[in-house]
């Protein structure tokens, strides 16, 4: 479904050093797999996502997604933006937010009831009755499901998450990695996770894969056998998951005690 081969990534600056984000990273994610990619702030997260969404190029490596090599933004293929704030436009009603995915994608008029469609998932992410709300008089958790309803609208085969629930509070954070998860399950979708917390990186997927610090590599890779429906305090308390974390978290700082 989804293989990145060696792929490097260096932003060039003017006059300046470059700036090598990507070391190398080859990974393969199966149809319909949930995988988190773990690792700490700065290491090459973000550049990743945006290499596998095609807004940016590869300095060498490829990227092929459904057999075909990424060189432009692949169909099928949704990237979740870290800051929601951001994303989404202060003067169009909550309604009108989902639906704009459609109208970028040039989906609107594929989608037979694109008003209909909009609303469904905004059902589904439990923001049903705040359609005429602007995303301003949400709070953060409301804002970030109507960015997860977009995502959705556009039925991605490829759901890509760059930290998003990284600036919520803890309880709206769990509160939606359940939603998350329950939407998983309902449909689906390939969901590539990123994030800097171990516990949800654990929590949400069936494989984690640990980056080092910048420039990236992959440290590891883990498979999460831990069964499913999870729960945030049985899945939480298992022996497994307390080893994986210990594991995770040994990785991840004797690789940066290493390089400092
Ligand atoms: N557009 C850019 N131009 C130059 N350097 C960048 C750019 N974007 C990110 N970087 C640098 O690449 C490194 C990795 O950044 P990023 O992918 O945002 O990390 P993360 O998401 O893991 O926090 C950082 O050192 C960052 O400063
Ligand atoms: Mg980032």
């Amino acid at each position: 479904m989804l293989t990145v081969q060696q792929l490097r990534k260096e932003y060039a600056s003017k006059g300046g050093v470059p700036t090598l984000a990507i070391e190398e990273v080859s990974f393969h994610v199966k149809e319909g797999e949930f995988v988190s990619i773990v690792g700490p702030s700065g290491c090459g997260k973000t550049t990743l996502l945006m290499n596998l969404a095609g807004l940016i190029t590869p300095t060498s490596g490829e990227i092929v997604v459904n057999d075909r090599q990424v060189v432009e933004p692949p169909e099928g293929v949704f990237l979740l933006f870290q800051e929601y704030n951001r994303s989404l436009l202060p003067w169009r009603s909550v309604l009108a937010n989902v639906m704009y995915g459609l109208e970028l994608r040039r989906q609107r008029s594929k989608a037979r009831h694109p008003e209909e469609q909009a609303r469904r998932y905004l059902e589904v992410v439990g923001l049903q009755g705040f359609d005429r709300h602007y995303p301003w008089q949400l709070s953060g958790g409301m804002q970030q499901r109507v960015a997860i309803a977009r995502a959705l609208t556009c039925e991605p085969e490829i759901l890509l998450m760059d930290e998003p629930f990284g600036s919520l509070d803890a309880q709206t954070r769990s509160d939606l990695e359940d939603v998350l998860l329950k939407l998983w399950d309902e449909f689906r979708q390939t969901i590539l996770f990123v994030t800097h917390d171990i516990d949800e990186a654990i929590y949400l997927s069936d494989r984690v894969l640990v980056l080092s610090t910048r420039p990236s590599r992959i440290l590891h890779e883990l498979t999460i056998d831990l069964h499913r429906p999870r729960s945030q305090l049985g899945t939480k308390a298992d022996r497994r998951f307390i080893e994986y974390r210990a594991q995770i978290y040994e990785m991840i700082t004797t690789n940066a005690s290493c390089r400092s």
